[in-house]
């Protein structure tokens, strides 16, 4: 969602809030803004649209000041405006918001009828502006921002600037993640370790009603009006890990990364002298678990649908996976000796964190598959298996759902052999595939012009594309569209092939194409017949398989990939890779922002 950035310092700041409102676009990208405090007086720029904006009119009318703060928008409460763009201010304080105020209406209402005047349709106002009241009423500014925060309801982490005091920057957090980083005679606030990362390694977090009063030297956090000690940790984040490197775009480096990210996660998870598996120490006894509830929205909510078919299979363990927005308001029943596996990159997804919560309240035993260890999804948990994925900014997630799937095998094979459903030889098996699985999927990758031809010769020509899979290659079907629609702004679907017959099949005709993921496994034959159902109506045929697979069918389709033979269990993990950069070059093909696409944001926050 937003990304905040807050500085205290000795040099003009105004040039350090822009480089980390860079590496925060990622987050949001509707508009942008940054104030300052100049002799004492908050001034601020904004601009709508993307922070180059920010950037022209900084450049036009530049900001002096040692300290101030920053904002990148994804926008939730008034349209995208330079209005409605952060910071927000009255003329003592400005504020920058991540989150939502779920009661500004009633809080806003109360203010209007005292008389004071709003002048942007956000609900972030309402915070400057109950800030503000309390300063009129004499309160001093740490005072004034408890108050508020006990008026507050929703989600947020806040920065607060005062008019008057260039040696105080507060901050507050509930729900939306926030870090303190510690400079030589600077301090820092910020959304994340990413945004801090050149000017310190040094950060603690803040936990939920946290709030922080930081000076020139130092930090001083509360909960209510107690002091409180959050350990200073050495961030790992370094500034190799956030650039593109020789890569156009940061969702192609984050491709190209796969073969690595995997390799590092396997590397913490098997043993490849005795290719048996061992996950982090958790509290749960797989043999005695009755049921596991996954769930998860978006594409990790696909690595959950792979990974059903996992634990089924190798631990026979009766399985529930549920997209999180709709989890957190079904009230299902959960049994006793439940576990529930939550899977998110970045552990702040909204929908995720009350879909744990929900079931953390009813019983179960909760683990988190998360890229980000501190996160709220990873601290609400019991258990947390991390993926090393490294960090991304992609707004499309790529090396994320491969190292999910990755660790998802991994704990479904741990899970068999506690349950006694999977051999020391199958296990044995499986762990030599997954040794083979990086260079397996650098293969993929190096067919790179192929995938660059399909797309600008097939699929960026379509309005509409259709992709079809059985089994595990289903929920691949359903990324596979879910990247093409995110990033080319082509609608597609994906279904489960078998299903096409009983409705989607009236869709094709020859300028539908349909991608059909098929690994020559023990169901291939069942797909085949689907593609030749689709082939006698006129569709035009793309086939991802395997050498067996192309023999087979690929004389009948338009476009053919021929992927390296792979134990089928891990052919989710390695037809990924296609599908995603189908959908990359085709959105070059179409000239749209692939890093950025319109609407969406990076780590969903709000409902
Ligand atoms: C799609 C995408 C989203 C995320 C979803 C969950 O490319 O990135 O669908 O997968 O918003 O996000 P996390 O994994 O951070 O919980």
């Amino acid at each position: 969602m937003c990304g905040i950035i807050g500085i205290i310092g000795k040099a003009p700041v105004t040039p350090l809030l822009v480089d980390a409102l860079k590496r925060l676009e990622y987050r949001g990208y509707d508009s942008a803004g940054i104030a300052t405090l100049v002799n004492g007086h908050i001034d601020r720029r904004r601009a709508e649209g993307k922070l180059v904006n920010l950037e022209a009119r900084l450049a036009a009318e530049p900001l002096t000041g040692t300290i101030g703060i920053g904002h990148t928008r994804w926008a939730t409460h008034g349209k995208p405006s330079e209005r409605n763009a952060h910071p927000i201010a009255t003329d003592r304080v400005a504020v920058v918001h991540n989150g939502i105020i779920e009661n500004f209406q009633e809080l806003k209402a109360e203010m209007e009828a005292e008389g004071r005047r709003f002048d942007s349709d956000t609900d972030t106002e309402v915070v400057a502006q109950l800030i503000t009241s309390y300063l009129e009423r004499q309160m001093a500014p740490e005072q004034a921002m408890g108050t508020a925060m006990a008026r507050l309801r929703g989600a947020f982490a806040l920065a607060v600037l005062f008019s008057g005091r260039h040696d105080l920057l507060m901050g507050a957090r509930r729900g939306s993640s926030l870090a303190v980083g510690y400079g030589d005679g600077e301090m820092y606030i910020g959304t994340d370790a990413l945004a801090l990362a050149p000017f310190t390694k040094r950060v603690s977090y803040l936990e939920d009603e946290d709030w922080v009063v930081l000076t020139q030297n130092g930090a001083k956090v509360y909960q209510g009006t107690q002091e409180v000690v959050r350990e200073v940790r050495q961030s790992g984040i370094s500034g190799a890990m956030i650039g593109k490197g020789n890569h156009r775009h940061f969702m192609l480096k984050e491709i190209h990364e796969q073969p690595a990210v995997i390799g590092d996660t396997l590397h913490s998870y098997l043993d490849p002298a005795t290719r048996t598996v061992t996950l982090p120490a958790l509290p749960v006894d797989w043999a005695k678990v009755s049921r596991l509830t996954m769930t998860a929205c978006g594409t990790a909510f696909y690595a959950c649908m792979v990974a059903k078919y996992w634990f089924e299979q190798l631990a026979r363990l009766p399985v529930e996976v549920e997209v999180a927005s709709e989890l957190r308001y079904r009230e299902p029943p959960m049994p006793k000796d439940g576990v529930c596996i939550a899977v998110s990159q970045s552990g702040e997804t909204v929908d995720t964190l009350a879909a744990i919560r929900y079931a953390k309240a009813h019983g179960q035993t909760i683990l988190a598959v998360v890229n980000v260890p501190e996160s709220a999804i990873a601290r609400d948990s019991h258990g947390v298996l991390p993926t090393l994925a490294g960090p991304e900014i992609g707004v499309a997630s790529t090396k994320a759902f491969t190292t999910q799937l990755t660790v998802l095998l991994c704990a479904a094979i741990a899970a068999g052999r506690a349950r006694g459903t999977l051999s020391e030889v199958d296990e044995a098996k499986i762990g030599l595939a997954l040794i083979e699985l990086p260079a397996l999927v650098n293969e993929a990758l190096n067919l790179e012009e192929q995938y660059r031809r399909i797309s600008e010769e097939i699929l960026a020509e379509a309005r509409d594309v259709l992709y079809l899979g059985r089994g595990t290659s289903f929920p691949i079907a359903l990324e596979g569209a879910l990247k093409l629609k995110e990033i080319s702004y082509i609608h597609a679907e994906g279904y489960a092939a078998g299903e096409m017959k009983h409705g989607p099949i009236a869709l094709i005709d020859e300028l539908v194409p349909v991608v059909v993921v098929a690994p020559s496994d023990a169901i291939f034959d069942k797909t085949a017949s689907n593609f030749e159902q689709v082939k006698a109506r006129g569709g035009k045929l793309v086939l991802i398989s395997d050498a067996t697979g192309v023999a087979r069918l690929g004389s009948q389709a338009a476009a053919s990939v021929t992927l390296p033979a792979v134990d089928p269990l891990l052919a989710p993990i390695l037809y990924t890779v296609p599908v995603q950069l189908l959908a990359y070059y085709t959105a070059l093909a179409k000239g749209t922002d692939v890093d950025q696409p319109r609407n969406l944001a990076k780590s969903v926050t709000v409902e």
